[in-house]
């Protein structure tokens, strides 16, 4: 299917599909390499659409098909079948045959250590039977499933079983994307919960037997959780008799959301104290949280084609941020937030991957499952949220929910329903949706006569496709500082709406310092002339806690630039700030090591480059590394006193309080150790009850290049467990020294247990080598061209895993010219490869475009 030219698909040229389908029957005959799947649906031509009865269908064999129970014969081509059909109303049947024991691709229906599991999101549908497989689609399904498996499940309720046979039916309306099928040996963790009506609903988490039972109880608290929440906050019910979620090993990305039959990639479900850290339960929270908020914000509400992905995608990432800072710390939760988003969307903004929230053409959906579709869409929902006020955003929301429910919805819907509940004009608004780049907003401020008065400019860079932009609206959150450090004005939202626009403050005795962009208002770049003297005093006294961070963020980059740039020691209010925020014991735990993480190497590359800097990755390891020691020399008096404080008796709870202890007290084993020789950290290893205390202690050593004997006992001990294990081979090529990195990497590709089809465990390995920055751009190339090498071998294995990884080399036009030319001819190489996929072809395009 990779010799016809890859098609792009447009936005503009939607057209609904010239049928519906009124119901659908599929039978699986389960067999490893010869699954047969028999279809029968009800079919009604679209009178307002007619069109040509099409079926997508790839790498399925058509046994039979039949219409109105007469034989046909339909024109098959790479992608589908078509087949002439009645004017009226008729019954489409077929058989096809499938092999899921071959599927590598992880799309479709395919087997995970002996378990039969499914993913059609995006277009996976196609790989398991003929059918319309588009968003805009929608039927009941009712499935039933034949093979000699102890456990048999698909979407919706179950409606009868048998020995060998079991049979489901989703009574609500869905696309066949969030069509699941799941079969195999597997255990149930069982709970129930009562909805706010009273109905009962009894909740599974699936695994197959083994140890992994041990690991579902927290996964079980956290869907709990978010069903009481999205009742509480957003009133959503759920609408089944039964949730199921099934943990798999082999998947391409995080979990997905089909209909009452969650499945999980089980490294975002599975948990437990001794073998997952602080931070794998946060995201394990939130990641259920979010797969649950889909039943109404993807599923009850679906999406009417693939270029409306942040319709749900945003939304309900916005759900899951909202869900996650109720848990624990709305502070912690957006200075985190922005800190991905900075680091990681804004690089993908700011680069040849450059698209807008909601693009107007792709070649393969999956490469659109992106962090701009979905984390700058849930800045998107966040914004308009300020916007409007929170009452209206409730308003808005229950219009949506109301007015929608069924639909297969576009963002014009979305936007429309807060247009009606407010009266507001969003047609500017809606081009964040439209328009690519990060807008910079370039700040000046005057004071006269008692007006403090700010200017702004804004402006786009311009992104493939898109010269020039036009001005957005950007709530720009402000609150005013007097010099003693006192707030004068408190969080008010200024509406930028025009290209330049200024504002003024009355009534004010002296010149104000302002705090810009509080809790990070918008998605956008502020750039701002201020000296390290206002950012130490907004580290000290600002009220915003996102800012109070920011400014020390700041500081540290302008500390790292100078040092690289001009070889300049550290200025003493970085190290002063810093050492108020740690001694500062009114301050969060957690909120304090946040400030005390640096920026990473990559954000420093981005942060040079911008500057009109060619980055050196190796300049910038030593300069982080360098202000590290320094760091830690000069804190080093209260360093004892903190880790004593940050002591968590008891047994081991994943809460955000003790949580916030553990990372306070690891960020303070990391400045230890550069102190002591490793010798803190060796005794934390030793003694650690729990998988963060253990991993931080094994970091804190490997990255002071210590640590030989734990990292093998580390192995020894959990060699049995594949997330464990999946730790060990990250954090054994991420803590490498730099010009050992590749080295590394390839000598983990020959161990025992290393598996490229295997999604987590390639990732890693080369994930951790594409982010361990000063190791992947060694000036040999010798890391460039190793991945290259496996995204090569990996893309005739998994298109789509390998695809998302090329954007290790997103950034390669930031680099010096020798590094440019060796990731130059990396991409090339691929892009030649023989029968490279589409998806991997069209990174690689856009990449080099
Ligand atoms: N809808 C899923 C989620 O965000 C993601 C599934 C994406 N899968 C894919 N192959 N593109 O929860
Ligand atoms: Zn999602």
């Amino acid at each position: 299917m990779t010799d016809a030219a890859p098609q792009t698909i447009y936005l503009k040229d939607y057209r609904p599909f010239g049928y519906y389908l009124d119901d659908v029957h599929l039978t699986f005959r389960l067999a490893a390499s010869a699954t047969r799947v028999v279809s029968r649906i009800s079919v009604r031509p679209n009178v307002d659409f007619p069109g040509e009865f099409f079926l997508h269908g790839q790498d399925v064999k058509l046994i039979w098909a039949k219409i109105d129970g007469a034989d046909v014969t339909p024109v098959v081509s790479a992608d589908g079948l078509t087949c002439d059909a009645p004017d009226g109303p008729f019954v489409w049947e077929a058989e096809v045959e499938i092999s899921p024991a071959t599927n590598t691709a992880l799309e479709g229906l395919y087997m995970s250590n002996g378990v039969y599991c499914t993913q059609c999101e995006a277009e996976g549908f196609r790989k398991i039977t003929f059918y319309p497989d588009r968003p805009d689609v929608m039927s009941v399904f009712c499935v039933r499933i034949e093979g000699e498996l102890p456990v048999l499940l698909s979407n919706g309720n179950p409606t009868s079983h048998g020995d060998g046979w079991a049979e489901w039916l989703d009574p609500w309306p869905k696309p066949a994307y969030l069509f699941a099928l799941v079969a195999g040996d597997l255990v149930a963790h069982s709970d129930g919960f009562t909805t706010m009506s009273g109905k009962d609903v009894a909740l599974n988490i699936y695994v197959r037997p083994g140890p992994d039972e041990a690991k579902c109880a927290f996964g079980m608290g956290a869907l709990k959780r978010s069903m009481k929440w999205d009742e509480d906050v957003y009133g959503r019910e759920y609408d089944l008799d039964i949730f199921n979620i099934v943990a798999v090993d082999d998947f391409n990305m995080g979990a997905m959301e089909n209909k009452g039959l969650n499945i999980f990639n089980s490294s975002c479900v599975l948990a437990s104290p001794e073998t997952s850290t602080d931070s794998n339960f946060e995201r394990i929270e939130a990641i259920i949280a979010h797969e649950y908020f889909h039943n109404w914000t993807g599923n009850r509400i679906t999406c009417r084609d693939w270029f409306q992905l942040c319709l749900k995608e945003g939304l309900t990432v916005f759900r899951d941020q909202q869900y996650t800072g109720d848990q624990g710390s709305h502070a912690v939760k957006r200075i985190e937030d922005a800190i991905t988003l900075r680091s990681r969307q804004f690089r993908e903004d700011n680069g040849p991957l450059a698209h807008p929230v909601r693009p107007e053409s792709f070649i393969e959906i999956n490469n659109f499952y992106t962090i701009t579709v979905y984390e700058k869409g849930a800045e998107l929902i966040g914004m308009l949220k300020r916007l409007v006020g929170d009452d209206a955003y409730r308003k808005a929301l229950d219009l949506y929910f109301t007015r929608h429910d069924g639909d297969a919805a576009t963002i014009e819907d979305w936007l429309q329903v807060f247009e009606d509940t407010t009266g507001r004009d969003l047609t500017q608004f809606k081009r964040w949706y439209s328009q690519a780049g990060t807008p910079r907003v370039t700040v000046t401020d005057d004071f006269k006569d008692g007006v403090y008065a700010l200017h702004f400019e804004q402006q786009t860079p311009p992104t493939p496709g898109q010269d020039s932009k036009s001005a957005q609206v950007i709530p720009i959150a402000v609150g005013l500082l007097s010099q003693d450090g006192t707030e004068v004005q408190p969080t008010t939202v200024l509406e930028m709406t025009a290209t330049t626009q200024s504002f003024a403050f009355n009534g004010l005795a002296e010149k104000p310092v302002p705090s810009l962009l509080r809790d990070f208002s918008a998605p956008v770049i502020l750039q701002r002339d201020q000296t390290n003297v206002e950012r130490a005093f907004l580290m000290t006294h600002d009220t915003d806690p996102f800012n109070k961070w920011d400014a020390g963020d700041a500081l540290a980059k302008d500390v790292l630039t100078k040092s690289i740039t001009e070889n300049t020691a550290p200025d003493a209010a970085y190290l002063d700030g810093i050492t108020a925020i740690l001694r500062n014991d009114a301050l969060d735990p957690a909120f304090r090591a946040l400030c005390l993480s640096l920026p990473s190497e990559d954000d420093m590359a981005k942060a040079l480059h911008d500057a009109g800097t060619v980055p050196d990755p190796l300049a910038i390891h030593h300069a982080i590394e360098a202000l590290k020691l320094t760091t830690a020399q000069h804190v080093q008096d209260i360093l004892p006193r903190i880790q004593a404080d940050m002591i968590v008796d008891g047994p081991y709870s994943p809460d955000a309080k003790n949580a916030g202890k553990r990372s306070l007290a690891n960020s303070v084993l990391g400045l230890l150790s550069r102190l002591d020789d490793g010798a803190a950290a060796a005794k934390q290893y030793a003694d650690a009850d729990n998988m963060t205390m253990q991993l931080a202690g094994l970091a804190a050593l490997l990255r002071i290049s210590k640590g030989e004997d734990q990292s093998a006992a580390f192995r020894d001990q959990w060699r049995a467990d594949r997330l464990v294990m999946d730790k060990w081979f990250g954090l054994t090529v991420s803590l490498a020294a730099p010009d050992l990195a590749a080295d590394t990497a390839l000598r983990l590709t020959q161990e025992p247990d290393f598996d490229m089809k295997n999604p987590n465990r390639f990732r890693a390995v080369f994930g951790a080598l594409a982010g361990h920055s000063a190791g992947f751009h060694a000036p040999s190339g010798v890391s460039y061209r190793l991945l290259g090498d496996w995204l090569a071998k990996l893309d005739a294995i998994n298109p789509q895993t390998t695809a998302r990884m090329t954007t290790a080399f997103e950034t390669w036009r930031r680099y010096d010219v020798g590094r440019q030319d060796q990731m130059r001819d990396v991409l090339e190489t691929l892009a030649k490869t023989a029968g490279l996929s589409r998806d991997t072809g069209e990174m690689v395009g856009r990449m080099l475009g």
